[in-house]
């Protein structure tokens, strides 16, 4: 398994639809592995392969949040929500593409998601919590959105400025 590196907002491939997968191969196999090495090794709880520049439709993610819980991680290729709660939740999202940068986003606290897995298999399961946050964060990636999408456009030109310094300060280094 190896890292690769993210992507920093603002970067074109991170506003971009990704394309559904069409074969679960070993490269597709290899790309999961290495998107949940370069999660863990972030660390973050979530990843979709647009912010490894890859557009298609999969993500990984693992929201167990004890110490001492044994790792759940998950793979999720074409993911779909099939049915939403109409109750809502507010978590204070962040993403690993807008490095340090908090704020509360508002999403339906329960969903049904149907998706591929790795053997080629349909799936379908009910999330909630922090699952359920997750799992609709990382679908909005896939469909070019981002968590500042939600947020007043004072606060996300705000949050974009610090990441365009902060680019150019890397770029540098
Ligand atoms: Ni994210």
């Amino acid at each position: 398994m190896t890292t690769r590196p993210i992507l920093i907002h603002p970067d074109p491939r991170l506003k971009t639809v990704a394309d559904p997968v069409a074969e679960v191969d070993d490269p597709l196999r290899k790309l999961a592995d290495d998107m949940l090495e370069t999660m863990y090794a972030a660390p973050g709880i979530g990843l979709a392969a647009p912010q490894v520049g890859i557009l298609q439709r999969m993500l990984v993610m693992d929201c167990v949040k004890e110490e001492n819980a044994p790792p759940q991680p998950m793979v999720l290729i074409n993911p779909e929500v099939v049915w939403s709660s109409d109750e809502k939740n507010v978590y204070e999202e962040g993403c690993l593409s807008i490095p340090e940068q908090f704020a509360d986003v508002e999403r339906p606290s329960e969903v049904e998601v149907t998706w591929t897995n790795l053997e080629g298999a349909a799936q379908s399961a009910k999330f909630d919590g922090l699952w359920a946050t997750c799992v609709q964060h990382e679908i909005d990636h896939l469909n070019g959105k981002l968590f500042i999408d939600y947020l007043k456009p004072l606060k996300r030109q705000l949050i974009t400025r610090r990441m365009q310094k902060l680019k150019r300060e890397k770029a540098r280094a």
